[in-house]
């Protein structure tokens, strides 16, 4: 890891020469770099001030700093290249957002691995000592040299003081350096309120401040604008209370791209609970409750906000019609999709061709094209919050394993309710995993998806959507695309639940 820094070293004296963004050979301060003093205004504005005694401070801090980085970073739950040595760390952009005690550090960091490079955002919080009760995860430990040496460095988001100042830049709409806070119009902000880093901590992390709000921190980064930002906003801005509103977001720009979203902040929902775990509680009850709740009227009215959803997105972004012919391509990405899955997972083989014939029959039936929109792109049950004021759709990312260009063509909206169809699917087979055979609680789990998968489309087709039993074909092939992506996922992080998708896979090739 020494040698990481060493490196590093080197390239970031150049920083003042050297071409800055993702991929070039850059160093960790941007003319952008500038400083500013405690509690004071960035004085530097829009990257304009050139490097002076602050910037270089900022230099010096980050190249102290890389080899604590290159220790911690491949524990943190969000970092995508497990397993892979690290090769390089690349600051792209720093930027001081607080300096004194405590400070905070904005570092976007270019890493690069065996299997390329990836962009992550990291929140640097120093302190002369840390702050009590920080978790042994958030703690890189004591800067050794540069201008903070002997400083505890950790991760910010679990200090409420730093998260509450990163509120205040997004309620006041700053700008530092690359970085930029944007509102949307309506009521002020709040910005004294503490915020604490979420538990529910996936690819990113978030920060819930108070009751009010949830501030997403995307961690891998990419140029652009997320589409989680681009699909709550245009919603958001369609008066959509499908969604929580977006109430600001962040993003930082980068030389030779375009500027990449960094944050989200959206109204938090108090009182909002989890639709997988609302389901889960459901299915669990099969297990000799005498009066299992009737969960199907809450499948139904998820199916009509679903549809509501895709309204308001079919309004505020393009709609497409796809000829046959590129109805055919679908289809063919389809099947490549099966077929890489079908090499990395034997176990699939033997459905090719069945699933290959679901594909083609695709585009037979299709003669005259498929409209497509902008569509949610990872919809399952724990992407869903149950409110006393209905359904609210969360985390329109789209799935984690498509570029950001696939995840931004639009979509027949139908593959949003496949997705769905195949969350019901997994919440009742969740009953059966990792027991012995049971014939009757596989039969009443069997029964409960079938149930809630009916109700869904209802709900889906009363609210205006197009009712998936008018596409059988085109349903069964987007389920299949969905049971495919999902035996890869399990085969390779939850070989226990295989079965899951498999046993989907199976129903699917071997309808008549
Ligand atoms: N506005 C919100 N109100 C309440 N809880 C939320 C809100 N947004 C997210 N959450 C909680 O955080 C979790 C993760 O949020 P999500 O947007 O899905 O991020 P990720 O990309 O990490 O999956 C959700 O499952 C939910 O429990
Ligand atoms: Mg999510």
């Amino acid at each position: 890891m020494s040698e990481i820094s060493r490196s590093q070293a080197h390239s970031h004296r150049d920083a003042g020469t050297a071409p800055r963004g993702p991929g070039s050979p850059s160093g960790p301060v941007g003319p952008h770099g500038a400083g500013r003093g405690a509690g004071g205004h960035a004085s530097g504005g829009h990257g304009a001030r050139p490097r002076g005694s602050t910037s270089l401070a900022v230099a010096e801090l980050v190249e102290a700093a890389l080899p604590l980085i290159a220790q911690w970073l491949p524990s943190q739950r969000w970092y995508a290249g497990k397993g892979q040595a690290i090769t390089g760390l690349r600051p792209v952009n720093a930027t001081p957002l607080l300096t004194g005690d405590p400070a905070m550090l904005h570092l976007l960091l270019r890493v690069e691995h065996g299997g390329g490079s990836d962009l992550y955002q990291l929140l640097l919080g120093l302190r002369a000592e840390a702050p009590l009760g920080l978790l042994p995860e958030a703690s890189l430990g004591s800067l050794t040299h540069g201008p903070y040496d002997g400083a505890a460095l950790y991760d910010a988001v679990h200090d409420p003081e730093l998260t509450g100042r990163l509120l205040g830049h997004l309620a006041t709409a700053d700008r530092f350096g690359p970085l930029a806070f944007r509102r949307t119009p309506g009521p002020g902000l709040p910005s004294d309120l503490v915020g604490r880093a979420g538990t529910a901590e996936q690819s990113n992390t978030s920060v819930i401040f108070g009751t009010q709000f949830i501030l997403k921190l995307f961690r891998r980064v990419t140029p652009g604008t997320n589409p989680d930002l681009e699909l709550s906003l245009a919603l958001s801005r369609a008066g959509s209370t499908r969604i929580p509103r977006v109430a600001a977001w962040f993003e930082s720009r980068l030389v030779g791209a375009e500027p990449a979203t960094l944050g989200l902040l959206q109204r938090f929902l108090p009182d909002a609970e989890d639709g997988w775990e609302l389901a889960l509680d459901q299915v669990a009850r099969l297990k000799g409750d005498p009066s299992p709740g009737n969960f199907a009227v809450e499948a139904h009215r998820l199916g009509r906000a679903t549809a509501e959803v895709h309204r308001v997105l079919a309004r505020a972004l393009p709609v497409a019609r796809l000829d046959r012919e590129q109805v055919g391509r679908l289809a063919t990405q389809m099947a490549e999709r099966l077929d890489t899955a079908a090499a990395a997972v034997p176990a699939l083989r033997r459905y090719r061709p069945a699933l290959h014939a679901a594909f083609q029959q695709l585009t037979a039936d299709h003669p005259t094209g498929l409209t497509v929109q902008r569509i949610h792109g990872d919809l399952h049950l724990g992407q869903a919050m149950r409110t006393p004021q209905g359904w609210v759709l969360l985390d329109f990312e789209g799935e984690p394993a498509k570029s950001v260009a696939e995840r931004r063509q639009p979509q027949p909206a139908l593959r949003d309710v496949a997705a769905m169809l195949r969350s019901f699917d997994y919440a009742a087979a969740h009953l059966l995993a990792g027991t012995e055979p049971d014939p009757e609680l596989a039969h009443l789990a069997a029964g409960w998806a079938a149930r809630n998968r009916t109700a869904y489309c209802a709900g889906y087709t009363a609210a205006g959507g197009t009712d998936p039993a008018g596409s059988p074909e085109l349903m069964r092939a987007l389920e299949i695309d969905k049971a495919v992506y999902e035996v890869v996922y399990e085969a390779r992080h939850r070989p226990g639940w295989l079965p899951i998708p498999l046993t989907a896979i199976h129903r699917l090739a071997t309808v008549s």
